[in-house]
């Protein structure tokens, strides 16, 4: 049986609680809706947006930087928003630690840490272990959406979810053709001219056993 789980607002001493076991999201909310998860939210103006016009879906945002993550959960107490829940911590390791299998309808990551340096390069989010992970955790027809301005992490991003075999690419778009989104780099980066690369992929069906 399903154990509801309390994570807004999370404090630091309450995530050790939920760090040991997998969750399914879902029960976080008490409904049945699809959960929508975003990893490295910033300030959380996406975040944010999506919850006050969609309501009928559930979003969750995990953010390491506690002032960005003290901002939104603020900002999203504020508005009484009661479809959207933060957590502190790091996105890599509640995804695979943490999150149920197959509890997911879509995954945005949105201008991750480049980690431009080549001897940092292993740090990034978007390496195939992580695709691995968005496999389980995404429902059958779920979405991975990314986004960077960094050329290097864009074809490394690509080539990760193209080399998964469980997933099925259903869109690329750079510079002048990628859709304008609402985060706040983005708005930022458009603003100083730099070349936005944007890919979904569409998590395949599983096998019936
Ligand atoms: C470049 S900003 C992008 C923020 C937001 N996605 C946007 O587009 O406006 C990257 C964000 O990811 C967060 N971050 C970096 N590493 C993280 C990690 N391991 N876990 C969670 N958040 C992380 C940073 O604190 C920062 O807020």
């Amino acid at each position: 049986m399903a154990v509801p789980v309390d994570i807004s607002p999370v404090t630091l001493e309450q995530i050790p609680l939920i760090q040991d076991r997998r969750f399914d999201l879902r029960d976080v909310f008490g409904n049945d809706a699809p959960v929508e998860l975003e990893l490295g939210i910033g300030k959380g103006r996406f975040l944010i947006q999506q919850a006050e016009t969609r309501p009928q879906t559930n979003f969750v945002g995990i953010e390491w930087a506690s002032r960005y993550y003290r901002l939104v959960a603020e900002r999203a107490a504020k508005r009484g928003l009661s479809n959207l829940r933060v957590l502190r911590d790091d996105a890599g390791k509640v995804v695979r630690d943490n999150v149920a299998d197959k509890s997911i309808s879509v995954l945005h990551v949105y201008f991750p840490d480049p980690w431009p340096k080549a001897k940092h390069n292993k740090r990034r989010l978007i390496q195939a272990p992580f695709a691995v992970e968005a496999a389980r955790i995404l429902r059958d027809g779920g979405l991975v959406r990314l986004a960077t301005d960094h050329e290097d992490y864009a074809v490394q991003m690509e080539q990760v979810f193209r080399d998964d075999p469980q997933f099925d690419q259903t869109f690329r778009a750079i510079g002048d053709e990628a859709p304008e989104g609402v985060t706040n780099w983005e708005v930022k980066f458009r603003r100083e001219g730099r070349t936005i690369h944007k890919f979904e992929f569409t998590r395949k069906p599983r096998e019936s056993a």
